[in-house]
């Protein structure tokens, strides 16, 4: 066996043991100001990243570090609330072991979620935006490595990658909420630092309608993994150069305050229909 698959492998039995043989049907990715959806699981079991063989750390504020077992609904549901980085110095490949290790849980849905940086003139703060596609401006790769057919196929076809049927689903649980949801493009940057206005325009000819630091390394990896997508950003500032403030993390967390009701109940009418 080669290193990743020993990894996956290892995290995975670590967390069975824990489980017992349940399979999780539906996984979520908690990002930015996220946190508070973990109060819509019926919570089994929690386990601090740490303690799971593998699996990184993470250290940005607003991410706690665990991953969550238990129900919304009718689901089986596993919950990472807080996600790792490659700004935080991790390798691609680490961003994958999670939803890797999902996918050996039984995962078949991925929820992913994020604070973004508006690029489409059109989104403001507070906005919600389903990820329709992706742009990786990183040219890195989180299934690069020598044994990543051992996950997948070789060469993955990525032009399903976010599902229409769960897109559909989405705008169809926010009109009868009345809540207004944005669709578009999300561009990776590798981060830390925030663009440069002339990268906003730039990302904006390429036909980008947000930017983060998040949310592709796992999607490609969902995606290889067989496992669907569906992504939703919250766009927590307008991009670099399209207001006159500057930016910085705390405008993403008040953003996320504000509307984190909305969200949450949301992904409850959302996650019943899926
Ligand atoms: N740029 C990159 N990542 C981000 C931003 C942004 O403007 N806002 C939240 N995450």
């Amino acid at each position: 066996m080669i290193a990743l698959e020993r990894d996956v492998a290892g995290a995975t039995a670590f967390l069975q043991d824990k489980t017992g043989p349940r399979t999780y049907e539906l996984g979520i990715i908690l990002g930015s100001g996220f946190s508070n959806l973990v109060d819509l699981l019926d919570t089994e079991l929690i386990i601090p990243y740490e303690e799971i063989p593998h699996f990184p750390k993470t250290n940005v504020i607003g991410h706690s570090g665990k991953l969550h077992f238990g129900k919304i609904g009718s689901k089986s549901t596993m919950i990472m609330q807080g996600r790792f980085h490659f700004y935080e110095g991790h390798p691609m490949a680490t961003l994958a072991l999670p939803v890797r290790v999902m996918r050996e849980m039984g995962v078949q849905i991925l929820i992913l979620t994020n604070a973004a940086g508006s690029i489409n003139e059109a989104f403001v703060p507070g906005d919600l935006m389903i990820i329709e596609d992706h742009l990786n401006l990183s040219f890195a790769n989180p299934l690069a490595a020598s044994d990543h057919v051992k996950f997948g196929v070789q060469f993955p076809d990525t032009s399903r990658a976010y599902p229409t049927e769960l897109i559909d689903i989405a705008h169809e649980t926010a009109r009868s909420l009345n809540l207004t949801l944005q669709q578009g493009v999300y561009v990776f940057t590798t981060g830390p630092n925030y663009e440069t206005p002339a990268e906003i325009r730039m990302m904006r000819k390429l036909g980008g309608d947000a930017v983060g630091m998040s949310t592709f390394p796992e999607a490609l990896t969902a995606c290889h993994a067989g496992i669907k997508i569906f992504g939703l950003s919250m766009i927590s500032n307008y991009g670099s150069g399209m207001s006159d403030q500057s930016l910085n993390h705390d405008e993403v967390v008040a953003t996320m305050e504000n509307i984190k009701h909305k969200v949450s109940g949301f992904f409850q009418n959302f996650i019943a229909k899926i």
